[in-house]
């Protein structure tokens, strides 16, 4: 058995756990990062693509962006299509000017592995497993491989909701809150002939549909399915039959290289510490993809655990470890509410109880008004683009002091 020794333990190269590994090396905090895949694999692994006003903030502010800023596109504009009507909502105007970055997180994952390998820190230990992590609660707890152990001073679980750090959480003192929505979404990576101008979302009686542009030649697809529906009962030809149904006018669609039916449920593990193992990104909390919400959440995750281990190393001062459970929480219900609300917005009631022209008329009221600029506009503006204003991350985080007005909550 191999052993190692490091300061900080980081389990799973995604977003949370390369952004980590990133800040703290270069701080000169010593940390390892194991991951089960190989390299090759997690910089193939097409998933997100839509980053945050504040996220990239960060990121820039860090010197992690400079490929994003380089080839990421800024979107500033979604619609929403809902009976025949198309209502386009300017969140890019009605925030002061913040849009997103469209940036796959396969991309944002091999730029980062590219600067930890090229000098901020040890490459990630790629294809290694963490079997456990023992002895949390003591001084040195450890990440236990096939044939290495590596002794840590901290754990930070960034291996999302099936990885081993949870698996080290006494149940009696963690809970897992979680809500099972009644339909699941097939996702459809295409091949498109020309880029996806936006975001777009529909409201359909046959269900919800959607796109999410990724690169000038894929977008990303929705489409609302029956729960347990697997890849299987969505042959091509049923694809292209309902993304016609349900989303007309499309761009011409040259194939599907990736099908895959998305579980919709959402997840919070309270708190997100025990003892000397620390919690972030999918690991912590799993998202729907509504809001867009889930790589940008692991970012910020990672950007406030760095700080608070940078003071305890820097300065002694464990108070932001200890406060790190608690400061994060309201930020990721808040993202939780955000993207409930947005599902909300997007579905009709499960059944066919005869209200559907009522419940899609109330939706395209609801949607209007995100479309017309005042206060409600605004606050979804806000929140779907992740400006900072309303919500600062940290006492010294930027933007703090702007928003809209109070309690402007939408739709
Ligand atoms: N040992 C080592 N690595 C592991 C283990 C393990 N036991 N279990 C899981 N992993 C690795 C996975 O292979 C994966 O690469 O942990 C990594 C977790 O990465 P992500 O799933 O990308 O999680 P995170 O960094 O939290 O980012 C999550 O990105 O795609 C978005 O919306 C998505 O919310 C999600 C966010």
């Amino acid at each position: 058995m191999r052993r190692l020794r490091t300061q900080v333990g980081i389990i799973g190269a995604g977003p949370a756990g390369l952004v980590l590994a990133n800040l703290l090396s270069r701080a000169g905090v010593a940390c390892r990062v194991v991951e089960r895949q190989s390299r090759e694999h997690v910089e193939h692994r097409p998933r997100a693509g839509l980053l945050e006003h504040r996220v990239v903030a960060a990121l820039r502010r860090d010197g992690l962006a400079d490929r994003l800023l380089a080839d990421g596109v800024r979107h500033g504009w979604c619609a929403f299509r809902c009976l025949g009507r198309d209502v386009r909502v300017d969140y890019g105007a009605l925030s002061g000017g913040r849009r997103h970055w469209v940036y796959p997180q396969q991309f944002l994952v091999r730029d980062l592995i590219a600067t930890l390998t090229g000098g901020a820190g040890p490459p990630p230990m790629f294809s290694k497993t963490v079997r456990a992590v023992e002895d949390v609660t003591t001084h040195r707890p450890r990440l236990v491989c096939d044939g290495i152990e590596i002794e840590c001073e901290y754990v930070v679980g960034c291996d999302g909701f099936r990885g081993a750090s949870r698996a080290a959480l006494p149940a009696v003192r963690h809970r897992v809150f979680r809500r099972r929505y009644p339909y699941d979404w097939l996702t459809v990576l295409a091949e498109v002939d020309r880029p996806a101008e936006g975001v777009v979302y529909a409201v359909h009686p046959d269900g919800f549909a959607g796109i999410m542009p990724r690169t000038s030649r894929l977008s990303r697809f929705y489409l609302q399915c029956a729960p347990g529906d697997t890849a299987d009962d969505w042959p091509a030809h049923r694809i292209h039959e309902q993304l016609r149904a349900r989303l007309a006018p499309l761009p011409d669609i040259a194939g599907f290289p990736d099908v895959h039916v998305l579980r919709m449920r959402s997840s919070v593990t309270e708190p997100l510490r025990h003892g000397r193992l620390l919690l972030a990104g999918d690991a912590a909390h799993v998202l729907t993809p509504s809001g867009a919400k889930g790589m940008n959440l692991a970012i910020a995750d990672a950007i406030a655990l760095a700080g608070a281990l940078l003071r305890r190393y820097r300065d002694g001062d464990r108070g932001a470890l200890d406060a790190y459970s608690a400061r994060r929480l309201p930020q990721i219900w808040r993202a939780q509410e955000f993207s409930d609300r947005l599902l909300r917005l997007l579905h009709l009631p499960p059944g066919k109880d005869g209200d559907a022209g009522f419940s899609l008329r109330l939706r395209l009221a609801a949607i209007e008004r995100l479309g017309r600029p005042g206060p409600h506009a605004a606050a979804f503006a806000h929140d779907y683009v992740g400006s900072g204003a309303r919500e600062p991350e940290s006492p010294d985080a930027p933007h703090a002091a702007e928003g809209p007005t109070e309690g402007s909550a939408w739709p």
